[in-house]
C-alpha cells in the first residue's frame, strides 16, 4: 500500500479519543492496536495524547529509517524525558554526541572482549545451575534476573568495590527501571511529589551513583586493564581530542548498560526455557545438541557450533520483542512519496513487524526452524528488528546473543525443565514483554 503524498492526507488510525488521542487503545490493546495498523496503510497517524506520531508499518520504510536514513532522525520524545534520569549515555543521546561515544564504548564489546566475558558468563550459570536441587520448583524469571545481573556486574567492574556495586544494582536497577518508566510517561509535577515511587527512585538513584562512582575512581587509580568493561571505557580515548571520558560520561555510559543489558537478556532467557519448556519435542532435540559438548564448560567457540540453540535464540527473539521503537526526524524525509518535516516524531512496533503473518507464516506459532536457511528464505529488510538496526542498534547484541547460548546450554546440559500444572504464564507488557510468573520444576537429566 503506498502513502497518498501529503502528511495531512494520512489515514489517522481508528479509535482516536478527544485530548486522550490513541493512548487509551495503545494501553489497553498494547499488541492487538499496533499489529491493526498495518491494515491502514504503510504510515499511519496515530495521536499520543496530543502529540501526533506517525506509525510506520512496512519493514522497507523501517529498513530506510534505522538504516539507509538513520542520520535524519534522532531518538525521539520518550527518550528526551529519559535522559535527566538516565543520563546522556549511548542509548539517549543524539548526534554528533552520540556517534564520538559510540566510537568509544564500541571496543568494549569487540569480539576478542566477548569471548574474554564469555568464560565468566559460563561460570555464572554453572553456579546458578548447580545451586538448584532435583525437582526443585525454579522462580525462573527471577533466576534469570539474578543470572544476567552477576553476568553483566561481573564483565562490567571486577575492582575490589565491583562486588558491592553489583549487589546495588541488583538491588537498584528493578526500582529505576519501573520509576524510571513511570516518570517518563507521567507529566513533569509528578517527579516532585512526595510519593514512595518518587522517593524511592531518588534513594536508587543516589545509592547506584555513589557506588559506581567509588569503583570508576578505583579503576582509574589502578590504571590496568582487567579485561572488564569499565577498563575499556577509561581507557577509551577521543579520536580527534585524544581526551579520556570524564567520571560523568563514564557514569552515564555505565548506567545505560546496566539498564539496556540486564533486563532484556533475562527476559530473552526466560522466554528461551519457557518455549522449550513447552514444546518437549524442541527441547529434546536441542538436548542432543548440547550434549555434544560432551557436559563440559561451555566456551565462546562453541557459540558458533550450536547452530539450533541459535535458531531457537531468533525464534525467541522474534516471538518476545521489545513493543515499540520511536525516532524523530531532524531534517526532511522522504517516506514513500510523502515528505515529513523534522522534529516528527515515528514510532514503530517490533511485535507487529515480527507478527506480520506475511512475512511470517502461521506467526504465533514457536518454529525454530524458521530460521534454518536451507528451509526457510531470511525475512526482507527491516522484517525482524529485535535488536533495531543501523547505527543505533544494540552494542551489546553479539554479547546477549553469547549470554544466551552460553547460559542455555550450561543449565540445559543439567537439568529438563518442565511447565508446573496449573500456574499459568501471561504476557504482561509494558515496554518489553513480561512473564506474569515462570514456575518451572528442573528435573535432573542422566546424559
Ligand atoms: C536479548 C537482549 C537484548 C535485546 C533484545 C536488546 C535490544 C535492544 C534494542 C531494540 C535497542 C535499540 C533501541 C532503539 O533503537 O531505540 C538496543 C540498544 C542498546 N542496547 Fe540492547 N538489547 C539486548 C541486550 C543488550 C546488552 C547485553 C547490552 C549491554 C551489555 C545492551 C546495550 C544496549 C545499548 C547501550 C543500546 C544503545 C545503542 C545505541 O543507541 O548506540 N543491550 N538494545
Amino acid at each position: 500500500m503506498s502513502s497518498p503524498g501529503t502528511l495531512s492526507a494520512m489515514p489517522v488510525a481508528p479509535g482516536r479519543w478527544p485530548l486522550l488521542g490513541h493512548t487509551p487503545s495503545l494501553l489497553r490493546q498494547r499488541f492487538g492496536f499496533t499489529s491493526s495498523l498495518a491494515q491502514h496503510g504503510d504510515v499511519v497517524k496515530v495521536y499520543l495524547g496530543p502529540l501526533p506520531a506517525y506509525a510506520v508499518t512496512s519493514p522497507a520504510l523501517i529498513h530506510q529509517i534505522l538504516v539507509t536514513d538513520g542520520k535524519k532522525f534522532d531518538k525521539g520524545i520518550l527518550f528526551d524525558r529519559f535522559r535527566p534520569f538516565f543520563g546522556n549515555g549511548i542509548a539517549m543521546s543524539n548526534d554528533p554526541f552520540h556517534a564520538r561515544q559510540r566510537r568509544l564504548v564500541q571496543p568494549a564489546f569487540h569480539i576478542n572482549r566477548i569471548a574474554d566475558y564469555a568464560g565468566k558468563m559460563s561460570e555464572v550459570s554453572a553456579a546458578i545451575a548447580d545451586s538448584w536441587r532435583p525437582n526443585q520448583v525454579v522462580e525462573f524469571d527471577q533466576a534469570m534476573q539474578e543470572l544476567s545481573v552477576t553476568i553483566a556486574g561481573r564483565t562490567l567492574f571486577t575492582t575490589e568495590l565491583g562486588g558491592a556495586a553489583i549487589a546495588e544494582a541488583q538491588r537498584s536497577m528493578p526500582v529505576v527501571i519501573k520509576q524510571g518508566m513511570i516518570r517518563a510517561l507521567s507529566p513533569g509535577f509528578v517527579t516532585h511529589l512526595p510519593i514512595p515511587g518518587n522517593r524511592q527512585f531518588d534513594q536508587a538513584i543516589e545509592r547506584l551513583r555513589a557506588i559506581v562512582l567509588a569503583v570508576i575512581a578505583e579503576g582509574r587509580e589502578q590504571q590496568e586493564d582487567r579485561g572488564d568493561i569499565l577498563s575499556m571505557l577509561l581507557s577509551a580515548r577521543d579520536d580527534d581530542t585524544g581526551e579520556p571520558m570524564t567520571d560523568q560520561q563514564v557514569y552515564d555510559e555505565v548506567v545505560t548498560l546496566l539498564t539496556g543489558g540486564i533486563e532484556t537478556t533475562a527476559l530473552a532467557l526466560s522466554w528461551f526455557f519457557h518455549e522449550i519448556a513447552r514444546h518437549p519435542q524442541i527441547q529434546e532435540r536441542w538436548h542432543d545438541e548440547i550434549d555434544a559438548l560432551g557436559g563440559r564448560p561451555v566456551t565462546y567457540e562453541d557459540v558458533p557450533k550450536l547452530t539450533y540453540t541459535s535458531q531457537i535464540s531468533k525464534e525467541v527473539l522474534r516471538r518476545y520483542p521489545i513493543w515499540l521503537l520511536m525516532r524523530r526526524t531532524n531534517t526532511d524525509v522522504d517516506l514513500d512519496g510523502t515528505v515529513v518535516p523534522p522534529a516528527t516524531e515515528v514510532v514503530f512496533s517490533p511485535h507487529a513487524l515480527h507478527h506480520d503473518p506475511r512475512f511470517y507464516p502461521n506467526p504465533y506459532r514457536f518454529d525454530p526452524d524458521r530460521w534454518d536457511a536451507a528451509k526457510t528464505p531470511p525475512p526482507p529488510p527491516g522484517a525482524y528488528v529485535p535488536f533495531s538496526d543501523g547505527s543505533r542498534k544494540c552494542i551489546g547484541n553479539h554479547f546477549a546473543l553469547a549470554e544466551m547460548a552460553i547460559a542455555a546450554a550450561t543449565i540445559g546440559s543439567r537439568w529438563r525443565m518442565v511447565p508446573v500444572p496449573g500456574r499459568h504464564v501471561r504476557i504482561k507488557v509494558t515496554g518489553a514483554a513480561y512473564p506474569s510468573q515462570l514456575p518451572m520444576t528442573a528435573v535432573p537429566r542422566v546424559v
